[in-house]
């Protein structure tokens, strides 16, 4: 497994370019399943999350792959072919389904197409209960026939009257007690698209990827409006095309690199920074103390140059509440707490989305931060400096707020386990040391991991935080 070695304490400068989106491209290949002719993906990012859900693809008889893939960091990604050239499978496996929960948008293509589907019920997952009620709700509304079968969910669109297999559209509800679902709407939407009449989406996802999959669907041929607002209609139709798409820039990637260039004390510009899908994070990021601002001319606000800098000396305490779009995002969590670890004073982070999404508390805090848990909510009493510390990468964006705080921290971190980070993030080190970070991958082999399964430990840790009150420099 894989690790990072970082020497902190060096402000990011620079410029680099912002990559296309994870969240956007892996609905977007589901989205290949609806027609038999060529999608072909611009900017997808080289990520094992794309690998993993283009082997899932491959076993339902879509062809992928890869062209233009760049090894030369200013320019990251790369363009992906899909093809659907055997439309007889519809049954996505445990095997790969476990490696990631996005797999699940194959359920809404597969149907809408294929007229059935059996895709393995997604299992627990370490940021917390991730159900899937709402896009069975959705489904069963558009006239699926959904079952349980040995951890499989297997579903059937109904019959009409000359015997094909086809949903018909509905009025939905996709609210559930944390708000929309993001990827529920992406399947549900990718559904209706080939249902028979209208399908009405209320309480969509909001979020800037549902825009960006509507986009595409409607290159297609797919007869949406509303994308990207809380009401979605969709008027279904006999079939649709192939296309050709560029994948909409990282919001997360961009805010993590707000979060780094911030603790760092850096100055930096992000190209191809997704400002315009940024609003909930540069308002609080500004609260904290940056100043985010569009750097020359910008004709397309989701491809604009950003410079990111601290507008005075210090990081200033902030009150951050994740939400759905256009709120503050639940994967930039870890990363602005990290930067919030340095402030001046008193900041306030609580998780709406996921309240569980804080396995980078207990490790945040052997690095030094003062940090108490309660519940969704976490206390983060800024301390002048954190300091270097072995630690352990848990999911996705864990990791990321983890690389933050070594960026920033005195001495040197390594975060171990960086697979998790990998599949979000193509080439981090790469882009952070064109930044002047000191950052350093160390293959597999000579990373001894000693350290105890972070989920375990992090329940004690937490724990105990509770129990102290603080967990933090003091305490280390
Ligand atoms: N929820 C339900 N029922 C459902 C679906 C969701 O109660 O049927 C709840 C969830 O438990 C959660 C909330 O609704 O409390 C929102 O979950 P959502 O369904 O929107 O999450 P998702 O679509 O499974 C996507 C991203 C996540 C991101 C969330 C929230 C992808 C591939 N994943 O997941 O990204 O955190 O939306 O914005 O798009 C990441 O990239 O690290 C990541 C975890």
């Amino acid at each position: 497994m894989d690790a990072f070695r970082i020497s902190g304490g060096f402000p990011l400068s620079g410029e680099v370019r912002v990559n296309g989106a994870k969240n956007a491209a892996l609905p977007q290949m589901a989205a290949s399943l609806l027609t038999d002719r060529p999608v072909t993906l611009h900017e997808a990012p080289r990520l094992s999350d794309l690998d993993n859900m283009a082997r899932l693809l491959g076993e339902l008889g879509v062809e992928t792959r890869w062209s233009d893939a760049s090894t030369d960091q200013a320019n990251r990604g790369g363009t992906l072919h899909l093809c659907a050239i055997d439309e007889t499978k519809s049954h996505a496996r445990y095997d790969i389904v476990r490696t990631m929960r996005a797999s699940i948008c194959v359920l809404g293509p597969l149907l809408a197409r294929r007229g059935e589907a059996r895709v393995s019920m997604p299992g627990g997952c370490v940021i917390g209960d991730r159900p899937i009620d709402l896009h069975l709700r959705g489904l069963r509304a558009l006239g699926a026939e959904i079952t349980l079968d040995a951890g499989d969910i297997v579903a059937r669109a109904p019959k009409t009257a000359t015997g094909e297999r086809r949903l018909r559209g509905a009025r939905v509800f996709m609210g559930g007690a944390f708000g929309s679902t993001v990827l529920g709407t992406a399947n549900l939407m990718s559904a209706a698209t080939l249902a028979r009449g209208e399908t009405v989406i209320e309480c969509a996802a909001c979020e800037p990827e549902i825009a960006d999959l509507a986009a595409l669907l409607k290159t297609m041929g797919a007869r949406i409006t509303g994308a990207g607002a809380p009401r979605i209609i969709i008027e279904g139709v006999d079939s649709l095309t192939g296309v050709d798409h560029t994948v909409i820039p990282d919001r997360i990637e961009a805010g993590t690199l707000l979060a780094a260039i911030g603790a760092t004390n850096g100055d930096a510009v992000l190209r191809n920074c997704p400002y315009d899908a940024m609003a909930g994070q540069i308002d609080r990021f500004e609260e904290a103390g940056l100043q985010v601002e569009l750097s020359g001319p910008a004709p397309d606000m989701l491809r604009a140059s950003v410079r990111v800098r601290r507008r005075t000396g210090a990081i200033t305490p902030a009150r951050i509440t994740t939400q759905p779009h256009p709120g503050f995002p639940t994967d930039v969590q870890a990363q602005a707490m990290a930067m919030l670890a340095l402030g001046k004073g008193i900041s306030v982070v609580t998780e709406k989305i996921f309240p569980e999404r804080f396995l980078h508390v207990a490790e945040l805090s052997r690095m030094g931060a003062s940090l108490f848990r309660q519940g969704p909510t976490v206390v983060v009493n800024g301390v002048d400096h954190l300091v270097g510390a072995p630690v352990m990468a848990s999911d996705i964006r864990a990791s990321a707020g983890l690389v933050v705080a070594g960026l920033a921290a005195k001495g040197e971190t390594t975060v171990r386990r960086v697979y998790h980070l990998d599949r979000g993030y193509e080439s981090l080190e790469r882009c952070l040391r064109a930044m002047g970070a000191r950052i350093e991958r160390i293959r597999g082999e000579a990373v001894v991991d000693d350290l105890a399964e972070p989920a375990a430990r992090a329940a004690t840790m937490v724990g105990d935080a509770i129990k102290s009150e603080h967990v933090g420099a003091g305490a280390i």
